[in-house]
């Protein structure tokens, strides 16, 4: 891989030098106060611009934020993240009310050496997301000279055709940010040849979104543990009757399929937490994973499943973890996941937790994040990379 790193860049000096920074700033908000829950990803990128800061760079930044459509919504504002990424600094960050507007060439303008500067969201912007390579271009000539080189930090973003992600540095110098580049490190331990047993546990809502880097890890892992919601197409395709459990009919077929080639690399819940209804105060028991009661949803894994899990993952010298166990985020529906992670945390394995949601999890339950080999901080990012595919982002830092 021919990628030029920030230590390249820094190295040719950028005192002075606009570098436009691609970020991942997509962080969680708390949807009556607009708080930020997780500030995991604004950490995650520090080092990348502490680096510019202190080389005395004109640092500019840019992200998206959830999925606005193309044009400014306030609820998808970066500044919230602009205060919390200064606090984090200790310096101020100056932002920009638009993306490639007035604001923003205002904004880069009044910088001086060693300050930073936050766009407002990329995503109000039509172009980012097009499709239409000319769309996408057109938006990348507006962004692109805001910043004399450019840096790739937002490794949660790599797999996304986007403007500011894949058009942006074919107009620019450009190098990998520091995140970026331990991420495929990471990364690429897992792809390559990973110590063994290679266990993967996937969790998470949908087999769907789940299917391509299942097909692609099954010749590659020792055990693939499967909780969360997308385990009961899984074991609907046993045979099981899964009750309200959430489920995904049209792939039980596919289901049956991949455990009929799996030989005996998957495993399933044998009980799960099954519940009068979708709330946190829902009246629920551990029932058997062929037991579940037709008017029930199950919300977790049970008990015998985490320790059956466990198991399997105590002897591993590999684990790669994507997408929590249950509804992790109502206490009643934690102990799946919370177990899952402790087990995980406990191995003798090099542990690489991917996905914003496991990695919200790990915080949100309290866990020691310094127990786990690598916290990923892409969700779809990190398991294409794992299914082999091209990353859009990547591909744009190679040329
Ligand atoms: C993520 O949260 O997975 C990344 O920030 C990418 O966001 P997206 O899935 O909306 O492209
Ligand atoms: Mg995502």
């Amino acid at each position: 891989m021919s990628i030029r790193t920030l230590d390249d860049l820094l190295a040719e000096g950028v005192s002075g030098r606009r570098v436009l920074v691609r970020a991942d700033l997509n962080v969680p908000l708390d949807k009556q106060t607009g708080d930020i829950t997780d500030d995991g990803r604004i950490r995650a990128v520090l080092p990348t611009l502490g680096a510019l800061v202190e080389a005395g760079a004109k640092v500019v930044v840019c992200s998206h934020l959830g999925r606005p459509k193309g044009a400014p919504d306030p609820q998808f504002s970066l500044r919230p993240v602009a205060g919390r990424l200064g606090e984090l600094l200790g310096s101020r960050v100056h932002f920009a009310t638009d993306t490639v507007g007035e604001s923003a060439r205002a904004a880069v303008e009044a910088l001086a050496d060693g300050e930073v500067a936050l766009l407002e969201n990329l995503r109000f912007n039509k172009g980012e997301t097009s499709k239409d390579d000319a769309e996408r271009g057109a938006f990348a000539d507006q962004l692109a000279p805001l910043g004399d080189a450019y840096v790739d930090d937002a490794f949660g973003a790599v797999h996304r055709k986007h403007a500011s992600v894949h058009d942006v540095p074919a107009r620019l110098p450009h190098v990998a940010g520091r995140l970026v580049l331990r991420e495929v490190e990471v990364l690429s331990k897992l792809t390559g040849e990973p110590e063994r047993p290679y266990v993967v546990v996937l969790g998470g809502s949908k087999v769907s979104d789940k299917l391509a880097v299942i097909e692609a890890l099954l010749p590659t892992v020792d055990r693939l543990l499967i909780g969360g919601g997308m385990c009961f197409t899984f074991l609907k395709a046993q045979g099981h009757e899964v009750g309200s459990s959430l489920l995904e009919e049209e792939m039980v077929e596919t289901c049956r399929n991949l455990l009929e080639r799996s030989g005996n690399k998957i495993l399933l819940p044998v009980d799960v937490v099954a519940a009068d209804a979708f709330a946190p105060d829902a009246a629920h028991d551990t029932v058997p994973a062929d037991g579940i009661p037709s008017k029930r949803v199950g919300l977790d894994i049970g008990p015998e499943t985490v320790a059956g899990f466990a198991a399997a993952l105590k002897g591993a010298r590999t684990i790669f973890w994507n997408g929590p166990m249950g509804v992790f985020e109502m206490p009643a529906f934690a102990h799946g996941t919370r177990g899952v992670a402790e087990a995980i945390a406990k191995a003798d394995a090099f542990t690489v937790v991917g996905g914003g949601d496991s990695a919200a999890a790990v915080r949100a339950l309290g866990l020691d994040e310094s127990a786990f080999g690598h916290i990923s901080t892409g969700g779809g990012a990190s398991l294409e990379y794992l299914e082999g595919k091209t990353l859009p982002g990547i591909a744009a830092l190679e040329n």
